[in-house]
């Protein structure tokens, strides 16, 4: 098996997550079209090129029919992907209940929704059930796929079941294990109902990820105060059984964005913005509709910004450009509301006949669009409550290397850690500190943007989506390799 470069690939690796690169749209009883999914980890992983990979995954529709299954499983095997279909009622409790309204805002540290804690607690165990029979689902379709040699990567807080389901299967696969999410300390996770199931599930992957040391602090911590196991400076012991758990901070595939830069259409669209919008500083936010990205108090921010910078308000533009997301799920639907809410309040106030200070998409941008705003833009914007890592600071980054601007993030963000020594940090939940960071952004000097931004490039274009990977994997294969020779002892 060769790379189209005629390389021959590393090895096979099968990559399982619950969303799919592409998500498919019915065109007819046999036909379907294939549109690339927005998110981090499947821009992460798309950036991954070395391994000969299978992706296992939900294409984000229902098909109860099998024509519709057998054309998509066609349509979807021409991309290397493989379809696990899940009902209208598993997609309810699992997905939008169990992982979207339960375990993303605990991971999250933003508690059970507020007006219906009560009835989510009633409806647990059911979603809890759910929850492993969908990722019994996806240990079939894994099981099915597998051939002996093969490296499995489970990725995500929707798939905490599956390495369990998997090990019961054989034990020796080699299994690993990646959070996309930040994992919270025990104190919160204490509070799940299945909190030990899922910690013990984790821990019969072979290598356990984070995006950060403290997510796997975390992780342990919660492994020794909830199930009483020996957390040591390599991972978590049990019986004599280690459980490798590490930092593995993920990065983007940083060439495909520089070099789209070049493309004469990325060129044209990045004169026709700076048409658009000449004589104004242009600040950006790129999100997912999701309440952990705190698009609401970022958007209050730039309110007080310009309630106190009265000579800004003509010289300023805010694109906030939001993709929904999880739209069955009535905590986001009542984030879209909130958010037209403001953005219309703002508008009025602010707004003249031929300018208001907020753009705000409720849509998806495609790539070559999205690298010419980014290489447009000013100030980026990004103010996550939480964010397991936050690609968009990354993308922006990489497309900024002719223009120099400012990224303003969020401490509460992983990707803190890694951009933090170029970015000015802040407290999202602070409207007062990001208005002030805002003008502190927008009158920068050049040499100061020039040496901020030289240290979030060096890390962006030396940190890559592919380096995350091989370093995963190949950790992955020295874990199973001491433990065989461990027990061989
Ligand atoms: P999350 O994984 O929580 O969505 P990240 O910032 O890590 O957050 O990744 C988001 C990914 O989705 C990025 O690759 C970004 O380009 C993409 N994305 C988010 N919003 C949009 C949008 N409105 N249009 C196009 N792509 C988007
Ligand atoms: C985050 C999660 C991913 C998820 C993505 C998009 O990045 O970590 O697992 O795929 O959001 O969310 P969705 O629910 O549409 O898959």
């Amino acid at each position: 098996c060769e790379r189209p470069d005629g390389r021959p690939f590393r090895q096979r690796l099968l990559v399982v997550a619950n969303r799919l690169p592409v998500s498919a749209v019915r065109r007819g009883e046999d036909s379907w079209s294939l549109e690339i999914s927005a998110g981090g980890l499947v821009t992460a992983l798309l950036g991954v090129k070395e391994f000969e990979a299978r992706w296992i995954g939900w294409a984000g529709v229902n098909v109860p029919d099998e024509i519709g299954q057998k054309a998509l499983t066609r349509a979807l095997a021409e991309k290397r992907c493989i379809p696990v279909f899940l009902d209208e009622e598993i997609v309810h409790q699992y997905y939008n209940g169990y992982c979207n309204n339960i375990l993303w805002p605990l991971f999250h540290y933003l508690g059970l929704p507020q007006e219906d804690r009560l009835a989510t607690t009633r409806s647990f165990q059911s979603q809890f059930a759910a929850y492993k029979k969908a990722n019994q689902m996806f240990a079939d379709v894994v099981n099915t796929h597998y051939e002996e040699g093969d490296v499995v990567w489970c990725h995500d807080y929707h798939l905490m079941y599956l390495p369990e389901c998997l090990k019961k299967h054989n034990t020796k696969m080699k299994v690993g294990w990646f959070l996309h999410t930040p994992f919270p300390s025990s104190e919160i996770h204490r509070t799940l109902p299945s909190r030990s199931e899922l910690l013990r599930s984790v821990l019969a992957a072979d290598l356990v990820g984070f995006h950060t040391y403290d997510y796997a602090r975390h992780f342990v911590s919660a492994c020794t105060r909830i199930l009483g196991l020996e957390g040591t400076p390599e991972g978590v012991e049990d019986q004599g059984r280690l459980t490798r758990v590490a930092a593995f901070p993920i990065g983007i595939d940083s060439d495909r964005f520089i070099r789209a830069l070049e493309l004469p259409q990325v060129q044209e669209h990045i004169k026709e913005l700076k048409e658009r919008f000449a004589g104004r500083k242009v600040m950006l936010g790129v999100d997912r509709l999701d309440m952990i990205k705190g698009i609401p108090q970022k958007i209050l921010a730039f309110e007080k910004f310009l309630e106190e910078n009265s000579t800004w308000r003509d010289k300023v533009v805010l694109l906030q450009i939001a993709v929904p997301t999880r739209t069955d799920v009535p905590e986001y639907q009542k984030l879209t509301s909130q958010v037209h809410e403001i953005v219309g309040r703002i508008n009025g106030r602010f707004g003249t006949l031929t300018a208001v200070p907020i753009h705000h998409l409720d849509r998806s941008l495609d790539f070559h669009a999205l690298c010419a705003l980014y290489a447009v833009t000013d100030v980026a914007l990004v103010t996550s409550l939480r964010d397991g890592m936050n690609l968009v600071s990354y993308e922006f980054v990489a497309c900024q290397d002719a223009k120099k601007g400012v990224l303003i993030l969020s401490e509460f963000a992983g990707a803190a850690q890694s951009l933090g020594a170029g970015a000015i940090l802040v407290n999202p939940w602070n409207i007062t500190e990001v208005a002030a960071s805002i003008g502190q952004a927008l009158d920068m000097q050049a040499e100061e943007r020039e040496k901020r931004h030289r240290h979030n490039f060096h890390h962006v274009t030396t940190h890559t989506a592919q380096e995350w990977a091989e370093t995963f994997v190949s950790e992955l294969n020295d874990t199973v390799v001491e433990a065989q020779l461990r027990t061989s002892k």
